[in-house]
């Protein structure tokens, strides 16, 4: 133990679960590349304001949950909340919505920072893997995006991850919409804090968890009955498209998402085995944003996928993914003058692609072997002077415990022959 150990909210991903993180990024990654998906990589700090106009002034993660700093030169920075405002932004800094046809389609993979109260689950740095199809309306994009979603949690065999769908509405008939749920909610009996979240984004009160609040939100106005002609027709689109797809769903008209970027298509994928954060993943479209940020109207849509509570999902399914073998040989050398030659043949075996590892620390025989077996290889190739005069080395299958003799000339072919 060092004196020190990591901050709240934070924890250290290390072997052997660190392999099943690698496994979970690369099945979410891989539907996005098999769908035209280009890798995008932006810096883990921003303008603060970048996040503040892009993902909401009153929102939880702008208001109370970003790590800003200020610089010796006086700029103030936030560690990335989230991944969408920072790809949009890199993507119009870079002109890509002007230099090739449009969907821009991208993916990233990364680290995001939130000050939120830990729980299981709920961390304060977090990862995602996340896509954003930018500049196009078109219901089939935001169907792509949620049957890529899906496809990907399906690829690692999570049964329980169960998607909510909703329509947020546009420009032309949110805000009459919002009008009505403030009269609605302005007539119940409400704490100071949620009266005031009433008059900056009353959707969020929807949101509300207490149950005394849900309880007097029957009855209110909800955004399907509001949605215009053009947004009804939208999600009813998609919708079609996700059946088709044979994608389930369910209408969740309560679904309002933390970011205040959404408009029209909204979801989350959730699952039961998680406790209360159980979110694995959403997004949603947001057609305004780029305008928010000083860009040209590029109506977009994207998901960003919870990669540390991907892996709770799985654990509480009982899920083991297939990982890559670790070590397939594993080299014991009996005495110094093997060992140099033994070191040269795991060089020349991982060179033939082979997983090869070695002996170090010059210790004796029954540890060698104990590592050797603590490693996880099928074989140990065991030589001593001896075997090297005659031209051979041991071959052990850990396994059955079987030993033969293969010629130093052949051992590497051989190996290969047999795991490759
Ligand atoms: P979000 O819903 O805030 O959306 O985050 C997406 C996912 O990240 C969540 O469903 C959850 O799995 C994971 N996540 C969020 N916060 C934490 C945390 N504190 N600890 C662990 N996991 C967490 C966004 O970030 C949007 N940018 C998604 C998007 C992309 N919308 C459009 N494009």
């Amino acid at each position: 133990m060092s004196t020190f150990s990591a901050p709240k909210g934070t924890y250290d991903l290390l072997p052997p679960d660190s392999a099943t993180v690698l496994a979970v990024r690369e099945a979410l990654a891989a539907p996005l590349r098999r769908a035209g998906y280009g890798y995008v990589e932006t810096p883990g700090f921003e303008h603060v304001e970048l996040f503040s106009r892009g993902v909401g002034e009153s929102t939880d993660i702008v208001t109370k949950e970003m790590y800003t700093l200020t610089t010796k030169g006086g700029s103030q920075l936030a560690l990335r909340p989230e991944g969408t405002a920072s790809v949009l932004r890199a993507a119009l800094q870079a002109n890509l919505h002007r230099a090739g046809g449009l969907p821009v389609k991208l993916w990233y993979s990364g680290s995001y920072y939130r000050y939120e109260r830990p729980q299981a689950g709920r961390y304060r740095h977090f990862s995602q893997v996340g896509a954003e199809a930018l500049g196009t309306e078109d219901p089939a994009l935001d169907a792509e995006l949620i049957i890529l979603a899906a496809d990907a949690y399906r690829s690692l065999g999570l049964g329980g991850v169960r998607l909510l769908l909703n329509s947020l509405g546009d420009r032309e008939c949110r805000p009459a919409y919002r009008a009505s749920l403030q009269e609605f909610l302005r007539g119940l009996d409400l704490d100071e804090e949620t009266r005031a979240r009433i008059e900056i984004n009353p959707l969020r009160v929807l949101d509300d968890k207490r149950q005394d609040v849900q309880r007097q939100l029957v009855g209110a106005p909800m955004m399907r009955d509001h949605l215009c002609e053009a947004c009804k027709e939208y999600h009813e689109r998609v919708r079609e498209l996700l059946t088709a797809a044979g994608v389930a769903f369910t209408d969740d008209e309560r679904l309002v998402r933390g970011l205040d970027y959404y408009t029209r298509t909204t979801f989350e994928f959730v699952h039961d085995g998680l406790g209360a954060q159980s979110a694995v993943g959403g997004g949603g479209r947001y057609d305004g944003l780029s305008e928010m940020i000083g860009g040209p109207p590029l109506p977009s849509v994207g998901w960003a996928l919870g990669v540390d509570r991907i892996v709770l999902a799985l654990r509480a399914e009982g899920v083991e993914l297939p990982l890559p073998a670790n070590t397939q040989v594993f080299a014991v050398p009996l005495g110094e003058e093997a060992r140099s030659e033994l070191f040269a043949l795991v060089t020349e075996l991982r060179r033939s692609g082979l997983a090869a590892d070695f002996a170090y620390g010059g210790r004796g025989v029954k540890a060698a072997m104990k590592a050797a077996n603590r490693s996880g290889a099928r074989f140990a190739v065991v030589a001593g002077e001896r075997d090297l005069a005659e031209g051979v080395v041991q071959l052990k299958d850990l396994e059955s415990g079987d030993q033969e003799p293969v010629t130093r000339d052949g051992i590497a072919a051989e190996l290969v022959r047999r795991l490759g």
